[in-house]
């Protein structure tokens, strides 16, 4: 039988690899490039040496940044409070390229390497199983003899030297990650201890922002049409970039170089785990920085707060692996109609570890909410004051029948 194992290039995977040879599979290998910084050559090469019968290097980025990381921006996806779904928003678009590969080879089973404890497995499981519904699925981290045999990393390295596969000449980090052109996250080894501070030398994409950055702050304008990022113009040096990708490796770059976009998080994995774990998310930081800003001031404040409903459920559906799902379908329509009004630019000012908006301009010919005349302090406009006051006095029945029952407020 065949199988299609989603491949990292890395111990783990490389030792799955062997295993499911062992188990008398053919296996197909397909490395999805999502942005992470890898030798695909070489990861390639080592996976046919170990015997897989064929390796398909998928390159996936303007796919992932197209359509998963703008719409997230544009709805404005944010999971409890900081993480920015960097992981759970590449694994729809990388079960895509594995369901395409197993159509091709005719392949009935997906294997991967997320552990049984996590939400990896529940997201590439869910994504494969809409993409094709009678797969069968390889999770080698859920096998029982798999799992008797590999209780720890020395066992992966030992099992793979016996076999002759390579093991990085680098010396293992004490803690995994993983990396795509949104993020890095870090998790277990020593930051299972959630009061151990991680150390500075874990950040890869992001500088030390109180020593590191720069003291002059730098002004972009970005520029939205319907919610999703149109252009971004470095004000310093009038540099303008369009295409998705080239904005959000600019901002990535610049962004790191000033220390945004890093949180240190305790997050509720879907399992019903609680996990610790610090992203780098420069560029992705800014665009939601001013993505927000300028819908809060498009669009109407009702349609705002329903929005932001929808979002965190849409937040939900995308980190517990319901990408493809007929609730998160209907729901994106529905914010997709929000946005349809927000169109226009923001200007934000990086500084050392944030960014912030300083400025915002509605797009040209498309209306704007906003109305200077009737929010000036100079001019009456339609506004008529005096209606303010039955409007306060109609509020305040409530407020003062409270008193008629209870008795006075308690002030703290
Ligand atoms: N906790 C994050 C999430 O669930 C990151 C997961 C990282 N995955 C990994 N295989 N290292 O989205
Ligand atoms: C894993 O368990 O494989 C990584 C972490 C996660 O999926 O939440």
């Amino acid at each position: 039988e065949t199988v299609i194992l989603a491949y990292s290039g890395g111990l783990d995977t490389s030792c799955i690899l062997k295993w499911l040879l062992d188990q008398k599979y053919e296996v197909i290998c397909v490395l999805a490039d999502v942005g992470q910084k890898e030798d695909f050559v070489a990861a390639e090469k080592k996976a046919l040496k170990i015997g897989a019968k064929k390796v398909i290097v998928s390159d996936v980025k303007r796919s992932f940044v197209e359509d998963y990381i703008w719409p997230a921006v544009q709805m404005g996806l944010v999971y409890e409070e900081r993480y920015l779904l960097g992981t759970s928003l590449a694994r729809p678009c990388i079960s895509v390229a594995l369901m395409e590969a197993a159509r091709q080879c005719g392949a009935k089973y997906l294997a991967h390497g997320a552990t049984g404890k996590g939400n990896d497995q529940v997201r590439f499981e869910l994504c494969a199983y809409a993409l094709q519904p009678d797969l069968k699925i390889i999770a080698p981290w859920r096998n029982e003899e798999f799992c008797r045999r590999f209780q720890g990393r020395q066992d992966l390295i030992a099992y793979a030297q016996e076999h002759g596969i390579e093991v990085s000449a680098k010396p293992a980090t004490p803690w995994s990650t993983d990396a795509n052109i949104l993020h890095i996250s870090y998790e277990s080894g020593i930051l299972e201890d959630p009061n151990t501070v991680a150390p500075s030398s874990l950040y890869e994409l992001t500088v030390d922002p109180l020593t590191q950055a720069p003291s002059q702050p730098t002004r972009l304008t970005i520029e939205f049409r319907k919610g999703l990022p149109t252009s971004v113009k470095n004000l310093s040096n009038g540099q303008v970039f369009i295409q998705p990708l080239e904005i959000l490796n600019f901002l990535n770059e610049l962004g790191g170089s000033y220390g945004i976009g890093r949180i240190d998080i305790v997050e509720n994995r879907y399992v019903g785990l609680k996990s610790r774990g610090v992203y780098e998310t420069p560029g992705g930081n800014i665009l939601f920085t001013a993505h927000q800003d300028l819908e809060v001031f498009a669009l109407d404040r009702e349609v705002l707060r329903t929005k932001q409903i929808l979002r965190d459920r849409m937040t939900d559906y995308v980190y517990n692996g319901f990408w493809f799902s007929p609730e998160a379908i209907y729901v994106r329509k529905c914010i997709e109609l929000a946005e349809e009004k927000v169109s226009g630019q923001v200007t934000v000012e990086l500084a050392p570890g944030y960014c912030r908006a300083i400025a915002r301009k509605a797009a040209e010919n498309v209306g704007a909410l906003y109305n200077e005349e009737l929010v000036s302090m100079d001019v009456h406009g339609d506004y008529v004051p005096q209606d303010a006051g039955g409007f306060i006095a109609i509020n305040a029945v409530r407020i003062r029948e409270h008193v008629r029952a209870f008795g006075p407020y308690k002030i703290p």
